[in-house]
């Protein structure tokens, strides 16, 4: 007995010693990310990281504890005040969603439950998921007897989505023999030129090669030139290679433009081809009654990527792809070991492997957090926030065509603009310097985040706006801050060999 006590007192857990310690802490933690978001206005759109934060960066192992106040401590100082910062309402790079204030509920309780996310476990998260699913079909008006899966983001949507058109379309049994270009026709993949790069990375991964990526040109609104797209199937089926799949963009990362859907499915379905959808952010337009139909014809795909951390505000990270044949679906990922097996009852009882249909096993709960969101906001509610970004848009794109100081740069498709400063003084050979310094100066003051892309060779201040907490006033201090930098610049010249790459 006395040896049996010893034991005891020697085995530990990681739980807390003192629960009400970390309950206290707990509390001022969360009061404290309340505070934070609800006063995210007054702060900069970025900060650069001060010496003292990049000190606790390159400290090494913490062999020994550090008392949880003092580590919670260097997390508000250092940490919590250097984000990405698309919490901020002027932030606008890259395609950056916001996040909601409701779901820091969902992440403590996802956190606290700390489930696998398998889906062949009986338990609340498996449900949740699918729930979630099945209302994400119906709102973007997909097959309810699709198949889906949450996953990290849109570059693995698109790769789980190219996978399955792979094995569908390849007339052998490529998960057997992998890619075999030597006793079969090379699979060709078609998107255009503007397509996002996690589309080709896919390509690459699943073992296709990029020369099976046939990229297409586009038209003047960057959206696929569909005689050159048919040109281009032709072409390979002369020369002995087999179309396999169109990858349509309901969304270019650049500029937002939507490439006509419809005639992509009609020339998909003539063709025999899978269609592929890439709608990371522009399938939630379907959302929004005023502006779904810009992406009608979605539907149609055989498979959708999107994200859920973009344009349904959701927290990083959420992606989602959805395929409408789930035969095809888990015939490509199928894999089951006998210490993976499902049982009619007990834990192992649940509703479907999710492993069968993705890359991943172990997943976080991270369908909680959209759940919670949706369900407390309602659905038509995000279909009015949504609208509202593309409203914003149109807004900025007028403050912009009435300023003699702007150029819009490529067309307004749908909640992404893009324009740069002009001074009759400054050649056009100079204009991607000086934007590019506007840009830098616009973050290093703290005045809004936009990011920068490249339309037809021209540097372009980039505008993506996804962002629940961007108003019309948020858009004008970008507008007047622009003016401000480009004239001041103008009037003092620019170091011309500062952002050289
Ligand atoms: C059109 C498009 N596709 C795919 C992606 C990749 O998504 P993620 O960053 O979630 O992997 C993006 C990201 O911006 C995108 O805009």
């Amino acid at each position: 007995m006395g040896h049996e006590q010893a034991n005891d007192n020697r085995e530990r857990s990681l739980d807390p010693d003192d629960w009400e310690a970390l309950r206290d802490l707990g509390h001022r933690a969360f009061d404290d990310m309340i505070e934070y978001l609800q006063t995210i206005r007054e702060q900069p759109a970025w900060q650069p990281l001060p010496a003292a934060a990049r000190e606790l960066f390159d400290e090494g192992v913490p062999r020994q504890s550090t008392p949880r106040d003092e580590v919670y401590a260097q997390i508000h100082e250092h940490i919590l005040p250097y984000p990405t910062g698309n919490v901020h309402p002027r932030f606008w790079s890259w395609v950056g969603g916001t996040g909601t204030a409701t779901q820091l509920i969902a992440d403590l309780v996802a956190s606290a439950m700390n489930s696998a996310g398998l889906g062949f476990d009986e338990v609340s998260s498996s449900y949740v998921e699918l729930q979630l699913l099945n209302w994400l079909k119906t709102l973007l008006g997909y097959p309810t007897d699709a198949s889906g899966l949450l996953v990290s983001g849109g570059s693995m949507a698109n790769l789980v989505g190219l996978a399955v058109a792979r094995t569908s379309i390849a007339p052998y049994d490529l998960r057997k023999t992998g890619v075999d270009t030597s006793n079969h026709p090379r699979l060709m993949y078609y998107a255009s030129t503007v397509t996002h790069s996690s589309v080709r990375k896919a390509i690459e991964l699943l073992g296709l090669g990029s020369d099976s990526l046939h990229l297409v040109p586009v038209m003047d609104d960057f959206t696929i030139n569909v005689d050159a797209l048919q040109d281009a199937i032709g072409a390979d089926r002369a020369a002995g290679k087999l179309p396999a799949c169109i990858i349509a963009n309901a969304g270019t990362v650049n500029t937002a433009a939507i490439d006509p859907l419809h005639q992509l499915a009609d020339v998909a379905a003539e063709e025999r081809l899978w269609l592929h959808a890439d709608a990371a952010f522009g399938g939630f337009a379907k959302l929004s009654p005023e502006y779904a139909h810009f992406v009608d014809g979605l539907e149609r795909a055989d498979s959708l990527a999107f994200d859920l951390h973009k344009w349904l505000y959701v927290q990083y990270d959420c992606g989602c792809v959805l395929i409408r044949s789930a035969e095809l679906h888990k015939d490509t990922f199928s894999v089951t070991p006998e210490y993976l097996r499902a049982f009619d009852r007990g834990l192992a009882s649940g509703p479907l492997n999710f492993s069968e249909y993705g890359v991943q096993l172990s997943r976080s709960f991270k369908a909680l957090r959209a759940w919670t969101a949706l369900k407390t906001e309602g659905s038509d509610r995000y279909g009015e926030q949504i609208g509202q970004n593309i409203q914003l848009a149109a807004y900025l794109t007028r403050l912009v065509d009435d300023s003699p100081r702007l150029e819009l740069m490529a067309p307004t498709a749908m909640n992404i603009v893009n324009f740069r400063f002009i001074d009759d003084a400054v050649p056009a050979k100079e204009l991607e310097d000086l934007n590019a310094e506007i840009l830098m100066l616009l973050h290093e003051r703290g005045i809004a985040a936009p990011s920068s892309t490249v339309l037809n060779g021209e540097f372009s201040i980039r505008v993506a706006i996804c962002n629940h907490r961007s108003r019309r006033s948020d858009f004008a201090a970008l507008v007047a801050g622009v003016i401000e930098i480009g004239t001041e610049l103008v009037t003092r010249g620019i170091d011309r060999n500062k952002n050289k790459h």
